[in-house]
Formats: structure tokens, sequence, C-alpha cells
């Protein structure tokens, strides 16, 4: 496997794209320091402070057909999830798509990105960001309440350790879904998760509302049931009502 080390850059994610686009052979990983514009959904910025956290970027060149890669990064929510659960934090759980919470507090972010035709894909770039060693009170003040870390959940954790624990969950999943498609996946998505169950609020495009996650459909997407209909979610932001 060739992985590119790097003590800073901006985003792992626009590296891997360029390594993609020239080439790069699937199971590349950039893995940088520090990030100094780490990228979220919804083009928001990720916090990546120096040697506080793993953030990488995977390159994969799959033969599935590209309708199937958006589940891909229900994929990856699975593998970081397990194993942050044998990292110490087996309350850890996945919000719908792909965030992994503990308690309520975000402590992974997920951004898969895509190239592909209609035929097939060129690449997929699961970008990855875990927080690590940051101190609650280090996050900036306007998500302080809503992010949490390893360190400021009590566990010392080593990032080497982890992020091998993580690479191994991603390709065995990925080999899964390569021979027998994503059907498996999204089963092991839903027991995993802190949605499917609860009440929900709802912000994509379009709307907003309020409803009870109920399932996943065959594609990945959120099923919420407002009382008079169910509405499927296919990209938005999710929160969890208390
Ligand atoms: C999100 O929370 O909306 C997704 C955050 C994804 C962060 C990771 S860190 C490594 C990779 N490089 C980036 O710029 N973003 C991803």
């Amino acid at each position: 496997q060739n992985v590119v080390y790097l003590e800073t850059t901006n985003s792992t994610n626009e590296i891997a794209k360029e390594y993609a686009r020239n080439g790069a052979e699937e199971g590349t990983i950039i893995v940088a320091e520090e990030q100094k514009m780490g990228r979220g959904r919804f083009s928001r910025s990720f916090y990546s402070p120096f040697a506080k956290g793993i953030w990488f970027s995977l390159i994969l060149r799959p033969t599935f057909f590209p309708l199937e890669a958006s589940k891909s990064t229900l994929l990856a929510a699975v593998a970081v999830c397990r194993a942050l659960r044998s990292a110490g934090l087996p309350q850890a759980a996945i919000k719908w798509p792909n965030d992994i919470l503990v308690d309520g507090r975000k402590l992974v972010g997920i951004l898969t990105e895509l190239s592909a035709s209609m035929e097939r894909i060129d690449y997929i770039v699961m970008g990855i960001g875990i927080n690590t060693g940051i101190e609650r009170i280090e996050f900036p003040e306007d998500f302080r309440d809503k992010t949490t870390s390893f360190l400021a959940e009590g566990i010392a954790v080593s990032r080497k350790q982890l992020l091998a624990a993580v690479l191994a969950e991603l390709e065995k999943l990925y080999m899964v879904a390569e021979t027998e498609g994503f059907d498996k996946i999204l089963e092991d998505w839903k027991t995993l998760s802190c949605t499917i169950g609860n009440e929900v609020q709802v912000i994509s495009e379009d709307k907003t509302f309020i409803g009870k996650a109920v399932d996943l459909d065959n594609n990945g997407c959120l099923l919420v049931d407002t009382g008079t209909k169910i509405e499927r979610v296919i990209a938005g932001d999710v929160s969890i009502r208390p």
C-alpha cells in the first residue's frame, strides 16, 4: 500500500484527488499531521490541528456500479465506528449518513468524493477525520458542545494503531462490497446507528421537517415517518431531537 505522509497540507482530499487524477493506484492513502483548510460536507470547514487527530484520505477504484457509490460513505462509517468501539468507545454510533457520535457529540467526520461516468467509477476519495488529542476547550466555541475527541472522552489512543485498525476494517468491508454488494453493510450500518428509531429534524435543500427515522432504503437514503407520510432523505442535515 502506498502511503503519502505530509506534515501539513490544505486538505488531504484535495491532494488525494490530484494523485487519483494522475493515476495513483487503489489503496493509496494521503495522511497529514495538520490541515490548514480541512473540508467537511456542504463546504463547511473541518478543524484539523497539528498532531491532534487522524486526517487522511483513501483512494479507491471500485468495480461496482456508479449508482452504488454513495453507499461507500456508509461503508466508511461502519468501518470507523467498529474501530472506535474496539479502541475503547463502545458507545460510538453513526448519525446518518456518516458522522460518528459519542454521547451525542461528533468525534469523526467523513467526506467522500467521486469521479465517475454513467458506466464506471474512475475514483472515490474517502476522506476521514478522527479527533484524537483535542481538548474540549480547544474546539472553536460555536461547536464546542457538539464535538468531542478521544482525549475529551478520557481515553489515550495511539494514532498509529487506530489508523491501522480503521484501515483493516475498511479493507474488510470494501472486499465485501466488491464481491457481495452493499446489503450486508447497510444492515450493519443500521445496528450501529443512533439515528434509526429516533425523532429527528431534517434540513434538506428544499425543506425542513420533523419525524421519526424508521429505516434506510436500498440506496442508503434515510426514511423518515412524519406522521402523514414517509419522506426519503437523499442529502441533508439530520439532527437527533432530545
Ligand atoms: C464532515 O464532517 O462534514 C466531514 C469532515 C471530513 C474531514 C476529513 S479530514 C481528511 C479529509 N480531508 C478533508 O479536507 N476533509 C476530510
